[in-house]
């Protein structure tokens, strides 16, 4: 399921916290990592993996509390992760720590000739985003998920691989979304749970015009109009995850995360 990708939110997370990031060794050979982020009050688990043949021998549990230590330390008041829905070993190490399952969600892909021939209604107008729409982007994430990520928008916007849109209703912002050039998109975030399909719908379409034969998402399980669009566009499930926090937190409704470690 893995797939070997340029640490590029790793190396960025690095030198923004560094106490995020931790490895197990064993004779000077890495064994396992565990990468978490803050921002503001929320602390979230991105990557936690030990190698196959090291598991079940409490290296993942002796990570993961150097992991919460990171918690602590940015006085996060919600802990949260995304895992695999049909991960055991992973469920029960966090519920052992207080973080429950609180919310299914999907990755979902799907062909881009399927996008091609559909017209969206009433279309969003919507402008290509630069370093002076920061403003603009984290107030709607402080709005759907109650902290800032602005930091994180600095790091996206520097990647040639990927384009944001700040999508408009008359002259009020509807919401954002990114699409990158393997056309996944995401983080998606809106101003109001009812237009969350229209931005959604958008973005496709942009997708749909890019050169990437595949279209992906990572939809929550409770964020029906998305995931309505979605059916109807033939987009099937290729990974089901469970969101798991401490607390509840964020409007799902409202966001739709890039994928499990950036969120
Ligand atoms: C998930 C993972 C990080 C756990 O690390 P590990 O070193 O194997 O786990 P540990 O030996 O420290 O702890 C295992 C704990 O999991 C829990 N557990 C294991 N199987 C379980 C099951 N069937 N039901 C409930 N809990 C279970 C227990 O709490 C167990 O601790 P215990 O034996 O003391 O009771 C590791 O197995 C891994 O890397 N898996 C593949 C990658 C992955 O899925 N990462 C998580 C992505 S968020």
């Amino acid at each position: 399921m893995a797939s070997v990708r340029p640490a590029r939110f790793q190396l960025f997370s690095l030198q923004d916290d560094p106490r995020g990031l931790w490895v197990a060794e064993d004779g000077g050979e890495i064994v396992g990592s565990a990468f978490s982020w803050a921002c503001g009050d929320l602390w979230f688990l991105a990557e936690l993996f030990i190698a196959p043949q090291m598991q079940g021998s409490g290296i993942g549990r002796e990570l993961l509390a150097r992991a919460l230590s990171h918690a602590e330390k940015t006085g996060a008041r919600t802990k949260a992760l995304i895992t695999f829905a049909f991960n055991t070993v992973s469920q029960g190490l966090y519920l052992r720590h207080g973080m429950f399952p609180r919310l299914p969600l999907y990755m979902m892909g799907g062909a881009r000739s399927d996008f091609l021939a559909t017209t969206v209604e009433a279309p969003l107008t919507y402008k290509a985003v630069g370093p002076t729409d920061l403003t603009a982007l984290a107030a709607l994430d402080r709005s759907a998920l109650g902290v800032s990520r602005e930091k994180h928008h600095m790091h996206l916007l520097a990647d040639p691989a990927l384009k944001g849109f700040l999508f408009y209703e008359g002259s009020n912002a509807a919401g954002y979304a990114y699409v990158a050039s393997t056309g996944h998109i995401g983080p998606v975030a809106v101003a109001h749970r009812d237009g969350v399909g229209r931005v959604f719908d958008a973005a496709l379409a942009i997708a749909a015009q890019g050169n990437s034969q595949q279209i992906s998402a990572f939809l929550p399980g409770n964020c029906e109009a998305a995931l309505d669009i979605a059916t109807r566009r033939r987009m099937r499930i290729t990974f089901p995850m469970v969101l798991v926090s401490d607390r509840e937190f964020g409007d799902w409704q409202r966001y739709l995360p890039r994928n499990p470690g950036f969120m």
